[in-house]
């Protein structure tokens, strides 16, 4: 990502019509109850379950952030289909698939879904993305998580870097993923050693992002694989369009069917809150509220995505 130029000058003020639908939508979320903050990963129990945050990145890299937009948190699952990405772009979506399936499982997303030759069934749930993970640069471990580390990076449009208290949390905590990887490991298809795929995983879901990160992260999806705000090319329009198409089957886990009922657009969540979604050839969103329904998904950030989407008549799906 050296050498890219953040176009900030480009971000909305008050009197933009989009910040005041975000504002609008943002009061609507706030007295919305329910939820619990992820405490699996202990590390994660600390957030504030009081945060908000919603930004929206245009195809032409303008932005539009409200509440907490700057604040800091994790990626955790929000980077499977970034480094499914990486994988379809180094070996093409033939390979990528012989080691991992297409299929919305339906299923949590630490399920234990193989299928009867011991391949995950869904790149977008931890059995599935650390398959997906062992297949990038698998000879060199330690450069691996450097390349996921500096396409990511790309994508945001700036350096991210590593939470190391939650990365250290869930290495300590893990032993499932560890256990999804040797099953991945019998069967066949995980790549190299369980420990170098998992602790890349770890990492990659400990980088630390903000949802104006995810919004240009979402956008760049969203156009194609050129970063709208740097105008780097970060990956093929081809591999984008796979990745949103994954996204929109696999993206929200056992919630799948009714996201695309109730938001419509490719879209990933994560444990500590966030939500990504990307509305094609328009703009990306990025949404955090730690309190998590029972699949894994934001209370909050489910509502919003479901306001904006009604709001600007997304739904595509
Ligand atoms: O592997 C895990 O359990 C976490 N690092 C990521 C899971 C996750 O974000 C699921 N999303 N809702």
């Amino acid at each position: 990502a050296s050498g890219t130029q953040r176009n900030d000058d480009w971000e909305a003020d008050d009197s933009s019509p989009v910040i005041q639908v975000l504002e609008k939508i943002r009061a609507e979320v706030a007295g919305l109850s329910g939820g619990r903050v992820a405490d699996y990963i202990p590390e994660l129990a600390h957030a504030d379950p009081g945060l908000f945050g919603v930004a929206a990145v245009s195809a032409h890299g303008r932005s539009y952030c409200v509440g907490d937009a700057d604040y800091a948190f994790t990626l955790q699952s929000i980077s499977k289909p970034f480094v499914y990405a990486i994988a379809v772009e180094q070996l093409g979506l033939d390979v990528v698939h012989e080691h991992v399936g297409a299929e919305p499982s339906g299923e949590p997303f630490n399920a234990i879904s193989l299928d009867e030759r011991g391949r995950p069934e869904n790149p977008m749930i931890n059995a599935g993305a650390i398959v997906t993970t062992s297949l990038v640069e698998n000879s060199e471990p330690g450069k691996r998580f450097e390349r996921i580390r500096s396409v990511l990076s790309e994508f945001a449009g700036r350096e991210l870097e590593v939470d190391e208290d939650v990365y250290r949390s869930e290495t300590e905590t893990g032993h499932r993923n560890r256990a999804l990887g040797y099953l991945s490991l019998a069967g066949g298809v995980l790549v190299g050693s369980v420990e170098d795929a998992v602790q890349d995983y770890f990492r990659q879901c400990a980088l630390s992002v903000t949802v104006r990160d995810l919004a240009v992260m979402a956008a760049t999806l969203a156009v194609g694989g050129v970063n709208p705000v740097t105008g780097e090319q970060v990956v093929s329009q081809r591999t984008a369009r796979h990745t949103l198409s994954i996204m929109s089957s696999c993206g929200m886990y056992d919630r799948a069917g009714e996201w695309g009922l109730r938001v419509g657009i490719p879209a990933k969540s994560g444990v500590s809150g966030g939500i990504l979604a990307a509305a094609p050839g328009a703009f990306g969103v990025g949404v955090f509220s730690p309190p998590l329904d029972d699949a894994g998904n934001s209370v909050r950030g489910v509502a919003a995505l479901e306001r904006l989407s009604d709001d600007y008549d997304l739904h595509m799906l």
